[in-house]
């Protein structure tokens, strides 16, 4: 499996996004594209940015009862994306019943990421609201085994997690992981954040960069030195 750069598309339009890549030239990046601009355009903007020849991660984290979620990913099956996620929350069943949904009929399918808590959840919420006593690490993991369990390919998490991931659910299991920045970049509202090269050491398989390449001046410029710094 080889490690990557996906940049966070996180723009409101197609055509902002389109506009966006078109500043790569001839390079074509992994990009990944989330709620809003997929719920903005519909499934065409996938198929555009496919045919240009990106790699693409759609992030629409899927969370229903088992058979709601099988078939709503036989259809993004037939976008043929490369990752897709959903929340290891709606427990293994629903996980299982995910990949069926996602395999194709020759037996291939998108790689599938569960996302485990959200970072916006932080342990008060955890205990207080949603009643979990465990304590969130312990959570993060736990969930992290499930999906490994249900036949996942990986989990999204912290680059500070990735190791102890890695070592809970082995090598190959993958970590995708947002929260990078540049050693002298702004954080924006990311807390616990590493840069490309402490990721690449901490074992990330893939890194989500979204702000330090989206408002760079120079995007392809900040792009390659996140590939220089992540891949080498
Ligand atoms: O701009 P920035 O690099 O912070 O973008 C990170 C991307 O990763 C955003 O699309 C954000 O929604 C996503 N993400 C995250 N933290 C998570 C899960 C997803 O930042 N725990």
């Amino acid at each position: 499996m080889g490690k990557d750069v996906i940049i966070a598309c996180d723009f409101s339009s197609g055509q902002k996004t389109l506009e966006f890549l078109d500043r790569f030239g001839s390079k074509k990046p992994f990009v990944k594209i989330g709620m809003e601009l997929y719920y903005a355009e519909g499934p065409s903007i996938v198929e555009k940015i496919k045919l240009r020849g990106h790699k693409i991660f759609l992030d629409l984290k899927l969370h229903d009862i088992p058979n709601t979620v099988k078939k709503a990913m036989a259809v993004l099956s037939r976008l043929d994306v490369d990752m897709t996620n959903l929340h290891a929350a709606g427990g293994s069943k629903m996980m299982a019943a995910a990949i069926e949904g996602l395999t194709k009929p020759d037996g291939t399918r998108p790689l599938l990421i569960a996302v485990t808590q959200l970072t916006s959840t932080d342990s008060e919420t955890l205990k207080n609201e949603l009643l979990i006593g465990t304590p969130m690490a312990e959570t993060v993991m736990r969930y992290a085994e499930n999906a490994k369990n249900s036949g996942l390919d990986g989990v999204v998490c912290s680059p500070l997690e990735a190791e102890a991931v890695h070592g809970r659910c082995g090598a190959g299991f993958l970590t995708v992981t947002p929260g990078v920045r540049f050693a002298d970049g702004e954080l924006g509202d990311q807390k616990r954040v590493m840069t490309p090269a402490d990721a690449k050491k901490a074992g990330s398989d893939y890194i989500v960069v979204g702000r330090p390449i989206t408002a760079a001046d120079d995007p392809a410029e900040a792009y390659e030195r996140c590939v220089r710094e992540f891949i080498g």
